[in-house]
């Protein structure tokens, strides 16, 4: 398998001088990785290194649009100091890409920027929602159809533990391989899963055969096994950067990681024919959304 990762030397979260290359690399579904780049926490900060500080009944601590933090056990004052911090990785997230990828800058749609304290070797979850299975991302109850799922992450682990990951083949061999097994969409079933509020929106056929390829790679263990992949461990203090509905990934282990969601028209991409819409809609040989 060509190489899925491509190693950025920069550590400012302003890039000042992008790669044309970069760009399309990313575009390709490959993990754009920032090894000297950090998320510097300041120091009373640093007692928001543990689990206590999420609140049990959510997965993670996440920060929306209008400045709401959610998912925080603490006072008043702790609120907003977790509030300051996830929001001060937003605007460098936001940074990072608008100099990486100017072409995106007016375009991006900025989802909850999220903080994960939670250890992920010791987390139990059903098949589908176990993230150290290779997956592309890809929502149940979101339809997006056909728009982008750019996402930035950074390893804040003080002790040098990396974020390791798994990375996969590029989306093209990932649909060719699953494609000719996935259940044929149904309008019909789509209309009721609107009806059931089970969607937000109807379902098109893109979102339905993301949602198959994403169930199809996490439920066959011979592809998890043995399926083209690299284990890529992202040290502690880095950044990196992907397409996550486009590149295969899964998470093994590590602890303390933020991310930023940007969404992105995939018409609005340097070159539209690399969206995962475009190669499905070319593989299936007819309109998807
Ligand atoms: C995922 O997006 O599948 C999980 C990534 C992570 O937690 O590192
Ligand atoms: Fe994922």
């Amino acid at each position: 398998m060509e190489q899925q990762i491509l190693e950025i030397d920069c550590a400012d979260w302003h890039v000042a001088t992008p790669d044309n290359a970069w760009i399309a690399a990313l575009e390709a579904g490959k993990v754009l990785y920032f090894p000297r780049l950090a998320f510097d926490l300041m120091q009373d900060e640093r007692r928001f290194l543990s689990p206590t500080i999420l609140d049990p009944k959510s997965r993670n601590i996440s920060l929306n649009a209008d400045g709401v933090i959610k998912g925080v056990l603490g006072d008043a004052a702790d609120q907003a100091a977790m509030a300051a911090m996830v929001g001060r990785f937003r605007v460098q997230a936001r940074q990072l890409i608008e100099s990486l990828l100017p072409a995106y800058s007016a375009i991006v749609r900025l989802a909850p920027t999220s903080y994960r304290p939670m250890q992920v070797e010791t987390r139990a979850q059903s098949w589908r929602a176990d993230d150290k299975r290779m997956h592309v991302d890809a929502f149940p109850s979101r339809p997006n159809y056909g728009e982008r799922i750019l996402r930035v992450f950074a390893n804040l682990n003080p002790d040098g533990v990396p974020r390791v990951w798994r990375v996969g083949e590029p989306f093209e061999d990932v649909a060719k391989r699953f494609l000719p097994q996935v259940k044929a969409y149904s309008r019909w079933q789509a209309r009721v899963l609107k009806a059931a509020h089970v969607t937000k929106s109807l379902r098109s056929e893109y979102d339905h055969l993301m949602l198959q390829l994403h169930d199809s790679m996490k439920s066959d263990m011979e592809y998890q096994r043995s399926g083209p992949q690299v284990t890529m461990p992202f040290a502690a203090s880095s950044v990196w950067v992907c397409f996550s509905d486009q590149t295969p990934h899964a998470v093994m282990s590590g602890q303390y990681m933020m991310e930023q969601t940007l969404h992105l028209p995939a018409a609005n991409q340097y070159d539209s024919n690399a969206s995962p819409l475009a190669i499905l809609t070319r593989l299936t040989g007819h309109s998807l959304i």
